[in-house]
């Protein structure tokens, strides 16, 4: 999904900072575009690792006039670890493993507030700043019908109620943040039988949420298709 949101937000005449965990990696991903004219950043960023969002950021801070949009997009499900066991410890009750659910929470749920964090001073310099991290329909207290998943399911509701903590403490500085749940969406984590395209979802999140929301919305948490989202 990433991928997707470089591409449209470049088609849009963007210029982009596009993150993977290595810097060839990203070079790699930004080849096509900037063969195409984007102008696309390839940066190094593991969102686990705060002193590699600072590294990132501080960098950036000397290359950027400003940050108007950060999209909080890479995320981990314990579903599609190549360790089996990882799913299972994070989702039966009886092999319930409490540093494999803790992980999922810090990568998952806490670690995009710190890419927040290093993201302010980028932030305070746009006119329209907007934080937006995806979520997922798993991390809705109130409709949760379904048993186990609590690494995942936990880190999303983690997610929702410390971006509210966040955007409700930056609404003075006129900084917006919100959650949404992207639908279910074809890549390796939703699979082939989703109902959503990469390209139908993010181009969703950005016409009904990126181009729509102002501070009052701040710290809800939305659909792709704009609606707000159950807690
Ligand atoms: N697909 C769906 O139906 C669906 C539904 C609800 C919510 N979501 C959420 O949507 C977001 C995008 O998911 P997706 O479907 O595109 O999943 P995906 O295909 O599994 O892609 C996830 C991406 O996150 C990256 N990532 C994971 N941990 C990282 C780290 N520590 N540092 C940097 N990058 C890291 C992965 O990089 P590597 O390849 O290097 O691991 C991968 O590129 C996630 O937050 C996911 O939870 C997806």
């Amino acid at each position: 999904m990433g991928a997707e949101w470089v591409r449209q937000l470049t088609q849009r005449g963007w210029r982009v900072v596009l993150t993977a965990r290595s810097r060839a990696k990203a070079e790699e991903a930004a080849t096509p575009l900037l063969a195409e004219g984007a102008k696309v950043l390839p940066r190094a960023l593991d969102v686990s690792d705060e002193a590699s969002i600072a590294s990132l950021f501080r960098a950036l801070e000397g290359e950027l006039e400003a940050l108007d949009l950060v999209v909080n997009n890479a995320g981990v499900n314990p579903k599609d670890h190549p360790d089996p066991t990882l799913f299972r410890r994070t989702f039966e009750l009886t092999e319930l493993d409490p540093d494999a659910v803790t992980e999922c929470i810090r990568t998952n749920g806490v670690m995009p507030v710190i890419v927040a964090k290093h993201a302010l001073p980028l932030l305070r310099r746009s006119t329209s700043p907007l934080v937006l991290s995806i979520s997922s329909w798993l991390g809705s207290i109130g409709e949760k019908s379904m048993g186990g998943h609590y690494g995942y399911a936990t880190s999303k509701a983690a997610l929702n109620m410390m971006n509210r903590a966040m955007a409700l403490q930056l609404r003075d500085a006129g900084i917006v943040a919100v959650v949404v749940n992207p639908g279910w969406v074809q890549t390796d984590m939703g699979g082939a039988r989703a109902t959503l395209t990469t390209e139908e979802s993010v181009g969703g999140m950005l016409r009904n949420v990126v181009d729509r929301v102002t501070l009052v919305d701040s710290g809800k948490f939305f659909q792709w298709d704009g609606s707000e989202h159950p807690w």
